[in-house]
């Protein structure tokens, strides 16, 4: 028989744990092969079992019991999109992401956070908005959403569904497409800056094989890790019918290759041969070494988007589908061992965050310092404020804004001014800091702000 790189990798990792482990490795193997789980089965291997999540049949107990026992791993539906978390400029709305997220971690489960920005789901008033104005939104609202979910979530898609499937290769026109088409890589910027601790995927669906419009995305995503601007992961949404495209595991494999984990993000499969698509495109994950995981985008058929298609796992009833056995066995048949990355920060972007020099503590005082997110025309600053030796009751900064940058809107401070030297004042929230505790705030603008300095004082 023809060793093939998936048996081989199997048979490889099999005797490393042999010849390490000799006592244990009969019982692991056992115990491997027995897993009886989706998310247990996945988990064996490195890798997660996930799925979508809507907060509104959290209260339907057949759901919650699938959830509970079969995954690992949960995207909100709806609840994290634009729409639903800035239903109003400036005012964010959190209740269903968060009643989500709450389930998932007490149940010990991770969470994949989507998606920051998308033409679709956009709410009214971001959709009546262009150039600079809508850039500004956009990015403040990557700033502030990627803030408030910071340390909590796996995973980002930071940007959903931007290119066209026209055969071009190229960019989708929307609104956004239209601020520039840096906005990509100043969302990927501001997501960082929010949370470090969250990887960043770029998501698309007809992105299955390699066509021209995986491989515009490949182009990007190789682009970007030559320029260090930050990613981490990208997303193939894999809403199939029947089959998935002969060069699925290629098409992992060559952007696995650039350095970034690949993730299958909303699988769904209609059709007739829906078991044996769904046996094959596990078996691709599971032989791509940085495939972190498989997430459907449901539960049970009843609880699909794709009406009347009966395109996951489970019926309507929660019974377990033939589909279902096809993905356990594949997972249960093992594969190529996930190598876990963490996010890093890129060594050499070309817009730098600049971190200025803290000011020197005062015994009793605060200090001040400022990162910047930058693009042409405009920045997202974020304020960190330090009480030093003792509690602050109250603190103000002041920022010296270089020539022709401009503050457009802020939050969780009050400023006076909005050029050249600019005074911030905390709000009734976060006026008490713990002695050696932090609080931040935040401000954008028009212009460069490279050079801003920034200065505390406790009042
Ligand atoms: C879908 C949801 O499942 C529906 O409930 C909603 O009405 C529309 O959006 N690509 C995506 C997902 O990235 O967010 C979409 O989810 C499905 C297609």
């Amino acid at each position: 028989m023809k060793m093939t790189s998936r048996s081989f990798s199997r048979a490889a990792l099999a005797s490393t744990l042999l010849a390490t482990t000799v006592g244990a490795s009969l019982l692991l193997v056992t115990s491997a092969g027995a897993a009886t789980t989706l998310g247990a089965s996945a988990a064996q291997t490195g890798r997660y079992f996930g799925t979508a999540v809507s907060a509104g049949k959290l209260g339907d107990s057949t759901y919650v019991n699938l959830l509970n026992r079969e995954f690992n791993m949960v995207t909100a539906e709806n609840e994290m999109k634009w729409d639903a978390t800035e239903p109003n400029q400036g005012q964010f709305n959190y209740s269903g992401g968060d009643r989500i997220l709450n389930q998932a971690v007490s149940n010990g489960k991770r969470m994949r956070g989507h998606a920051l920005l998308w033409y679709q789901q956009q709410p009214g008033w971001a959709q009546n908005l262009s150039g600079s104005a809508l850039r500004q939104a956009a990015i403040n609202h990557v700033t502030q959403v990627a803030t408030y979910y910071k340390g909590k979530l796996y995973s980002w898609d930071v940007v959903n569904e931007a290119f066209a499937d026209d055969g071009s290769g190229g960019r989708r026109d929307s609104n956004l497409q239209r601020t520039g088409n840096d906005w990509i890589e100043a969302a990927f910027r501001a997501a960082r800056a929010a949370d470090p601790g969250a990887k960043l995927c770029y998501n698309d669906y007809n992105t299955d094989g390699v066509n021209p419009k995986s491989t515009g995305i490949y182009n990007m995503v190789r682009d970007f890790k030559s320029r260090g601007v930050p990613i981490d992961c990208v997303g193939f949404q894999s809403h199939l019918t029947n089959s998935a495209p002969g060069d699925y595991q290629a098409n992992l494999q060559r952007f696995a290759d650039l350095g970034v984990e690949v993730q299958i993000t909303e699988l769904d499969i209609a059709g007739s041969n829906q078991a044996n698509a769904y046996g094959a495109v596990t078996r691709a994950c599971m032989a791509v070494a940085r495939c972190a995981g498989i997430t459907t985008w449901g539960i049970r058929d009843t609880d699909s988007w794709r009406t009347g298609q009966n395109p996951l796992l489970f019926d309507g009833n929660g019974n377990k589908k033939a589909a279902y056995n096809s993905v356990l066995d594949a997972l249960n048949a093992g594969g190529a061992t996930t190598t876990p990355t963490t996010p890093t920060t890129p060594t050499t972007p070309t817009t730098p965050t600049t971190p200025t020099t803290p000011t020197t503590p005062n015994p009793g005082g605060c200090t001040a310092s400022v990162s910047l997110n930058s693009w042409n025309g405009g920045f997202v600053a974020t304020v960190k404020v330090t009480a030093g030796a003792s509690a602050l009751n109250g603190w103000r900064v002041t920022t010296v804004l270089p020539a022709g940058a401009t503050v457009t809107s802020a939050w969780s401070a009050a400023n006076t001014g909005t050029t050249g030297t600019v005074t911030w004042a905390n709000v009734a929230y976060n006026s008490a800091v713990a002695a050696g505790q932090t609080t931040e705030f935040g401000f954008q603008g028009t212009g460069s702000a490279e050079g801003i300095t920034s200065t505390c004082t406790a009042s």
